[in-house]
């Protein structure tokens, strides 16, 4: 856990002081309060970054000394100080290096460095920004509690992050499970939930208890709701990397279930003719050994080889917008035109969406436009397909695609349009009417939650009005917020 820092130029002959290097200690892990104090008064000082030795107090090579911490805060533009904690908890050793280079540079003349993406030092942050929300992500999606035995109501889970994010990733802990109290062990630290949230010692794997009835039924749940005839082990291996299997029970289920699925979905084709086309699982688990996608393209090539959740779409309506877009709208799934045109929000709804932004001044080919359900579902009326509301289910299994989409796009606010995107983004069914506005989504970028366009458009004539303009208020909030 990050402790109190150290930081100030060397003093001893063998430091490197007659050469000017100045050595900044700071707290093992994610150390911010202290990498903000040493950036603070070196840029007082005026040292540049390559007078600089940064190191944490277990790797200590120079001597140090004690400074005081009375340095004034530094004038940053948002997307620096946005991007500093994302920053900080990266594993790699010369993350304060690089953050205070950029500091610099951003302070001696280049305010706008941010937005140079071809920069290479951008380039490198936005890199690790993007390994700590997928690591954020996983730590999330993958841990899971066990009861321990003799305890009244105590819970306990293991996991080992790849960043040093136990800190910035147990607030949503506590957001999910605020009733229950719970630790989680890693091997840098421990997190610990009895109504306040404590930080500790590192854990042990063996201090986690091994398996309980919760367990059980994860198992249970899991197996009963494996289709063998939809085994996509890309796509399951991309949501859930083999490392993570051995803390997660319903994994346990899942070599017997992949060993089975060729003979079950044979039998279900044979029983049913129109069945999709089969799968070879053992192709499926050959594939299952490469890497999980690195990009959004590689993401969006395994979206489109899916199959729909149900039958009856054209084809998966992929995310549509710049990478490191400032905004990001999620709507609920494509429509009838989106399925034909293979586009996010073209049809109706998209060109009321379209209208609007362009009246609260959001370019929208600058936004990116996604769905938290990627195939269309419909019923058929004569020769009109009619859409249907997916169920939570749909949006559950659609929700990884979704986190993982966002995690590459990295915007800086995303907006929620309805329930169903809502849904998607929190786990959870949250009236519109009670939630519209600024929102949390327990991730690593802002939110805000409105109507689907699509709302305006079902609503009577003598209402339309006034919920359209409460809609574009809403969007120039957005446009405000993102700014
Ligand atoms: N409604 C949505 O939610 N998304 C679309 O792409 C179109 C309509």
């Amino acid at each position: 856990m990050p402790g109190p820092h150290r930081q100030g130029p060397a003093s001893s002959a063998e430091t490197g002081a007659r050469i000017g290097i100045h050595v900044a200690t700071l707290a093992p892990g994610a150390d911010m309060p202290g990498f903000r104090a040493a950036a603070r008064r070196l840029i007082a000082a005026n040292v540049p970054p390559e007078a600089i030795v940064w190191q944490t107090e277990a790797l200590s090579l120079f001597g140090t000394e004690s400074a005081p911490n009375e340095a004034p805060p530094l004038a940053l533009p948002r997307p620096v100080t946005d991007l500093i904690p994302m920053v900080v908890p990266h594993r790699d050793p010369e993350r304060y290096g690089l953050l205070y280079a950029l500091i610099w540079r951003v302070l001696h003349g280049e305010r706008a460095l941010m937005e140079v993406a071809s920069d290479p030092l951008v380039h490198r942050l936005h890199r690790m920004r993007k390994g700590i929300a997928r690591d954020l992500h996983k730590m999330h999606a993958f841990l899971r509690f066990r009861r321990v035995p003799n305890e009244p109501e105590r819970y306990v889970a293991w996991f080992e992050p790849d960043h040093h994010i136990l800190e910035a990733a147990a607030p949503f802990f506590v957001d999910r499970f605020r009733n229950l109290r719970w630790s989680i062990l890693t091997p840098e630290g421990s997190a610990h939930w009895d109504g306040a949230l404590s930080f500790g010692p590192p854990g042990r794997r063996e201090d986690a208890p091994e398996g309980d009835g919760f367990e059980a039924g994860w198992r249970d749940y899991y197996e009963s709701t494996f289709n063998p005839a939809r085994l996509n082990l890309d796509a399951m291996r991309a949501e859930m990397p083999r490392k993570y299997w051995r803390n997660m029970p319903e994994t346990a289920a899942i070599p017997a279930l992949v060993r089975a699925a060729g003979a079950r979905a044979q039998a279900m084709i044979e029983k049913a003719p129109t069945m999709p086309e089969k799968r070879d699982p053992v192709r499926a688990v050959e594939r299952m050994a490469r890497d999980e996608p690195e990009s959004l393209e590689a993401l969006n090539a395994v979206i489109a080889r899916s199959e729909p959740l149900v039958p009856g779409a054209t084809q998966a309506v992929l995310g549509e917008g710049p990478l490191g877009a400032t905004i990001a709208f999620v709507g609920e799934q494509p429509g009838d035109q989106e399925d034909r045109q293979g586009r996010p929000f073209v049809g109706p709804a998209g060109q009321l969406l379209s209208r609007a932004l362009a009246e609260a001044g959001i370019e929208r080919s600058d936004a990116y436009l996604t769905n938290a359900v990627k195939h269309f579902k419909f019923t058929l009326r004569g020769k009109r397909r009619i859409h249907e509301k997916p169920t939570a289910g749909e949006v559950s299994h659609y929700r990884w695609w979704l986190d993982r989409e966002l995690d590459f796009v990295a915007p800086k606010l995303v907006v929620a349009l309805g329930a169903t995107a809502v849904l998607a983004l929190t786990g959870k069914p949250v009236p519109i009417t009670r939630a519209r506005g600024p929102a949390e989504f327990g991730r690593p970028f802002g939110g805000f939650i409105t109507v689907h366009p699509s709302y305006l458009l079902r609503l009577p004539d003598e209402a339309k009005e006034e919920a359209y303009h409460a809609f574009v208020a809403d969007l120039r909030r957005v446009r405000d917020l993102a700014a």
